[in-house]
């Protein structure tokens, strides 16, 4: 009876299909899994945030125990923005339940049913299929080595506002991509900029992962150029989730951007949330003053990095030499491009019977607009020799594959 009461938009919601293949390997025993996207427990600060919960919740218990701002907590905004180094006013920040809300309001904002979300191909399945759950229709514009293509995003762009389309977002994740591991280029970023300035068309910036950098040199990220170089507080809205720094259980993320927008993302959190979690706030907001961060951020990128090494290595020596794929300098994936006519979700059958697991590409790109010859790879949930063992399998898998 339910069933035939719910409304359109949950009807046709889709489930993160990424969940459920996870699923179906989760009764293997010995599996090697390159597939999940969560940080390693091993990265989690545990002692330090044990010890801030206790004092926070004994000293300050009677205020961050009780209903708080739907903005976020002043304490912590502040630290935000000096552990940033940004002279914004605390009207231009939002704290959120995770970067997943965030998005969700922003999307919510500025998405009506059929207007048009360019996202890249490929993208977060879990913020495409947000932006579709509020009716968005996606356009997918492939990456290279230094990010977004602009021609295409220009051509895209000219030929959505033909047909009479409004293009409401261009949503992208400059570092260390999930999935594809790639970091946008300096000069790629500042022609986004000067292209979505120009075209008045909002940039969401999904940060997630700039802090896990293991080596090369920090990219500044398109609010930063948008700020320093261009005085403009408003074309990005940059996103940064503690999940992969500090616990994706504190569900703990804020946004930057013009106080308009930011003003009705939380009036969207009032509804939706009443306020993100008050006791994690002022935890995040004493791990920052008390000078934490730094530190810890080099113990967790000094902990990720050898897990990258190997898994490079491990590539390079068991994969067949027509495998393309990604080196990051951080983050917690590699992307890999197969032949074109070798298909990764069979790939993926295949691999589970051998009891290796992975993502297959196809599940980052909206629907229909597809590709099969590729797959995500995580590099920070294995042992190192689960590493070498998974890989020297599916080397084996991709050169048997045509036999
Ligand atoms: C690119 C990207 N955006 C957003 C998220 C969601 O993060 P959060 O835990 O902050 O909601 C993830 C999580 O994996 C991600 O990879």
């Amino acid at each position: 009876m339910i069933n035939e009461l719910l409304n359109e938009s949950t009807r046709t919601m889709k489930s993160s299909m990424i969940r459920e293949l996870v699923a179906s390997t989760r009764n293997i025993p010995g599996l090697i899994s390159f597939a999940g996207g969560f940080p390693s427990p091993k990265t989690f600060p545990r002692d330090t945030l044990s010890k801030l919960y206790a004092e926070v919740v004994a000293s300050e218990g009677m205020s961050v125990l009780q209903y708080g701002a739907s903005e976020g907590d002043q304490e912590l905004k502040k630290e935000l923005l000096k552990w940033e180094g940004y002279d914004l006013n605390l009207d231009q920040l939002l704290v959120t339940a995770g970067s997943t809300n965030a998005i969700y309001y922003m999307t919510r904002c500025l998405v009506s049913p059929g207007d048009v979300v360019i996202c890249e191909a490929p993208s977060f399945l879990g913020s495409l299929v947000a932006f579709e759950a509020v009716g968005a229709e996606l356009a997918a514009i492939p990456l290279d080595l230094e990010g977004l293509d602009l021609n295409k995003l220009q051509q895209k762009v000219d030929q959505l506002q033909k047909a009479g389309k409004k293009v409401k977002m261009i949503y992208t994740i400059p570092d260390f991509h999930n999935p594809a591991g790639i970091t946008m280029s300096y000069a790629r970023r500042k022609a986004l900029i000067e292209y979505a300035m120009a075209m008045d068309i909002p940039i969401l910036e999904d940060n997630p992962y700039s802090r896990l950098r293991f080596s090369g040199s920090p990219v500044p990220t398109l609010f930063r150029i948008a700020h320093d170089e261009y005085h403009n507080t408003q074309i990005v809205t940059e996103i940064v989730s503690f999940s992969k720094i500090l616990g994706p259980g504190m569900r703990l993320a804020f946004a930057k951007g013009s106080p308009v927008l930011i003003e009705r993302m939380c009036s969207w959190q009032q509804k939706v949330n009443i306020t993100p979690d008050c006791v994690s706030q002022r935890v995040a907001a004493r791990f920052l003053s008390e000078g934490f961060m730094p530190q810890h951020l080099e113990t967790v990128c000094a902990f990720y990095r050898p897990y990258l090494d190997r898994m490079l290595s491990a590539m390079s020596e068991y994969l067949p030499p027509y495998i393309q794929y990604t080196k990051p300098d951080g983050g917690i994936f590699t992307w890999l491009w197969l032949p074109e006519d070798m298909n990764a979700d069979i790939l993926f059958e295949q691999a589970k019977a051998h009891k290796v697991t992975f993502i297959p590409g196809s599940k980052f790109y909206p629907t229909g607009q597809e590709k099969f010859n590729c797959l995500r790879l995580n590099f920070t949930f294995s042992t190192f020799e689960q590493i070498d063992t998974g890989i020297a399998s599916l080397g084996k898998l991709m050169n048997e594959f045509y036999t």
